[in-house]
């Protein structure tokens, strides 16, 4: 990352003000990023140091001599995205600073921007040779970042591919879900295939069920105009929640890289069928800024899904996932069948879980029967626990550091592959075309009470 040229394209957005940038400043205050440029860019008329005043209020304390590297080598161009003229002059003021600061023209350009402006924006970039079409290693290196949500369908993710497979090679292209970057994703297929106590147990013998679970307090956050576009099921169901889902029901990979990984994910999601689900909008939604005041769109949905394998048959999958709920949570929870009781008192003993928190904490938990002490045979749950925080803690990095690093390395694990997106669409395309209920919950709740039929039609609680 020591000779970069970034350019962030939607620079005023949400993404970049609290993701992007502060992860650029942090990639700076550890000495990651030492000669660089970034270049802004978005529709709005406005200045870097508007921009940049935006982010350092949402960081605690500042590095003072990071913060004006981070000053001094940050511009921004007013840029449409639909116009090639604009990219023109993009282009050149990136040659521009890349000669005033010595640098050789590595690039990745960072779409921060909703993915109907994908196909246009890549167009644009081909056409001004702000990116152009580069043979492996050949230096200097360019490189496209996609945020999800890769389309809004299976169509229109068919498009846009399309449309960026025709103007770059694929080793440029980064489709990126943040989600694979997080220490206790990452530790997922790590923790499943070096451990010999799991493998064994991995499967519809031994495993009762898994929920899978993205609880979030916070609600749109001024995003209406991109939220109430895509809903709860394509901004984190069809990518987060159906990488995690594959994570933890691939079968074992050759190896635990790159290729190896992405063939087991897509393998698995392949398998995977939609049986029932219930969907939600907090009250008040289509009072929110830029939202329809007739709208449907889901801000909250808990499906029900199969995968069906010889591993997974008969095991159902639940994702859960909701915006302005009573808690932030993101966290899976395995539960083991139960066994037969021997005991005189305390019959049936609670089944095990083994249970990822994702955040706000980073732990690794397995739940066991113990005995309470005293002459009763009386069971309490014990927890076994690995806290990946307490252990590591300030050494994890943010996701979208490591996102930024990892290309800049040319590191293609983090990004997702073509065949898997295509997977995900078809599953949400599918939870669409069933047309479940849309309730209304109250924001700080659980979500809604249709969420206890749910619970009772398929003898099942929710553990978050
Ligand atoms: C993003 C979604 O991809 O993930 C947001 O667009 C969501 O709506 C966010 O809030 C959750 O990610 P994290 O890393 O903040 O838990």
């Amino acid at each position: 990352m020591n000779d970069l040229t970034i350019v962030l394209l939607g620079v005023t957005g949400d993404l970049a003000r609290r993701k992007l940038l502060p992860a650029l400043y942090n990639l700076i205050v550890q000495k990651k990023c030492i000669d660089f440029v970034i270049v802004g860019a978005a529709i709005e008329q406005t200045n870097p140091s508007a921009i940049l005043q935006a982010v350092k209020d949402g960081i605690g304390k500042i590095d003072e001599a990071a913060w004006k590297l981070l000053e001094d080598r940050f511009f921004y161009e007013q840029l449409n995205f639909t116009n090639e003229s604009d990219f023109q002059r993009v282009t050149t003021r990136v040659q521009g600073l890349e000669k005033q600061f010595g640098l050789a023209g590595n690039r990745m350009v960072y779409l921060a921007a909703a993915a109907e402006f994908f196909c246009p924006i890549t167009a644009n970039l081909a056409a001004s040779q702000l990116v152009t079409r580069k043979k492996v290693d050949e230096a200097p290196w360019q490189r496209i970042v996609y945020e999800k949500p890769f389309g809004h369908d299976l169509q229109s993710a068919h498009e846009i591919n399309e449309c960026i497979e025709d103007l770059f090679e694929e080793h440029q292209i980064y489709r990126i879900d943040h989600f694979l970057t997080k220490e206790l994703v990452s530790n997922i297929a790590l923790i499943r295939f070096t451990n010999c106590v799991f493998e064994p147990l991995w499967n519809n013998r031994y495993i009762d069920q898994v929920q899978i679970v993205i609880n979030e307090k916070i609600a749109i956050e001024g995003r209406g105009d991109y939220y109430d576009k895509y809903g709860a099921l394509s901004d984190v169901m069809q990518n987060h929640m159906l990488e995690l889902l594959a994570l933890i029901g691939m079968e074992s990979p050759k190896k635990l890289s790159g290729e190896f990984v992405r063939d087991r994910r897509v393998q698995v999601l392949k398998d995977v069928q939609v049986i029932d689900g219930i969907l939600g909008q907090y009250a008040n939604y289509t009072k929110e800024k830029s939202v329809a005041k007739d709208s449907k769109t889901e801000t909250f949905a808990a499906i029900m899904l199969r995968v069906d394998n010889p591993r997974w048959a008969g095991v159902p999958f639940y994702l859960k996932t909701g915006k302005c709920l009573e808690k932030k949570e993101t966290v899976i929870h395995i539960k083991f069948k139960s066994v037969d009781c021997l005991l005189t008192h305390d019959c049936p003993v609670p089944s095990n879980w083994l249970t990822i928190e994702v955040s706000p904490e980073a732990t690794f938990s397995l739940s066991l029967n113990a005995k309470k002490p005293g002459r009763n045979e009386q069971v309490v749950p014990v927890s076994m626990e690995f806290c990946h925080s307490c252990l590591f803690g300030s050494q994890t990095p943010e996701s979208y550091e490591v996102v930024i690093e990892e290309v800049a390395r040319g590191e293609k694990s983090i990004s997702v592959r073509f065949d898997e997106i295509e997977q995900c669409w078809r599953i949400i395309d599918t939870v669409r075309e069933k047309g479940f209920e849309l309730f209304e919950y109250a924001c700080d709740s659980k979500g809604p009470d249709a969420l206890k039929q749910f619970e009772q039609k398929h003898g099942m609680r929710w553990r978050s």
